[in-house]
């Protein structure tokens, strides 16, 4: 109907940050808020579509009965759990900030303290969402976000095609207001034509709206 104009679809989106363990007590994190990532999931459900929600640490949440939300730790465990759903969905949206790097090794005890000096070994995670778009069927929209302090637009595309997205939501760091932990944003949408369409500063949830409205045009 024309007020669940989503119903029938499925939507995976990784949200929040990624938390990466060192040992038993510490790991390497970010300060995502996973904030941007819960509000497209709660536009969609609004929508009527189902919501597969993989999310990583975040004191977000939410009770929407269209939202399967799926709680990670790990990149990998991100991964692993947004392969389960990936056939069945028909919109993909990366807004997790994901760990490029995680410990080469887990410490089994709590390391301790004694040089003065201590280096960690880090390798690099897999990249979610081109994991994803790499397997993607006919159909299949992609989403991705970049968060990018120089060049942003340029910077922007490049990533949209190297990753094999659909379409790329850019957050500037410039602007004040937008990126982590806040209520606001101000993104600008581009599309693989390279198609760029501003938007001003917002609330996350009308940021939300205006982002899935970007995306039905292009389906
Ligand atoms: O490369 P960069 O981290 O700037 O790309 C950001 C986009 O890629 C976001 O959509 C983010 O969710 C996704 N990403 C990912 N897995 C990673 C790194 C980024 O899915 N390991």
């Amino acid at each position: 109907s024309s007020r669940l104009p989503w119903r029938g679809k499925n939507v995976l989106i990784t949200a929040g940050p990624t938390f990466e363990p060192i040992d038993p007590v510490r790991f390497i994190g970010n300060h995502s808020s996973g904030k941007m990532g819960f509000a497209l999931a709660h536009e969609a459900a609004q929508r009527g579509a189902a919501v597969t929600l993989v999310t990583g640490p975040t004191s977000q949440e939410t009770s929407h009965p269209g939202i399967q939300c799926l709680r990670v730790n790990t990149a990998q465990q991100m991964l692993d759990t947004a392969l389960e759903h990936l056939e069945a969905a028909d919109i993909v949206i990366g807004a997790a900030a994901v760990s490029d790097y995680r410990p080469a090794t887990v410490a089994d005890e709590k390391i301790k303290k004694s040089e003065d000096h201590l280096s960690l070994d880090l390798v690099k995670n897999p990249d979610i969402i081109h994991s994803l778009s790499k397997r993607r069927k006919p159909g299949q929209f992609f989403l991705g976000f970049a968060l990018e302090t120089e060049k942003e637009a340029e910077h922007a595309r490049a990533k949209l095609s190297r990753k094999g997205l659909d379409a790329i939501v850019l957050n500037s760091l410039r602007d004040k207001g937008a990126g982590f932990g806040g209520d606001t944003n101000k993104i600008s949408f581009i599309d693989k034509n390279s198609e760029l369409t501003p938007f001003a500063l917002k609330e996350k949830s009308e940021v939300a709206r205006d982002i899935l409205d970007e995306i039905d045009r292009r389906l």
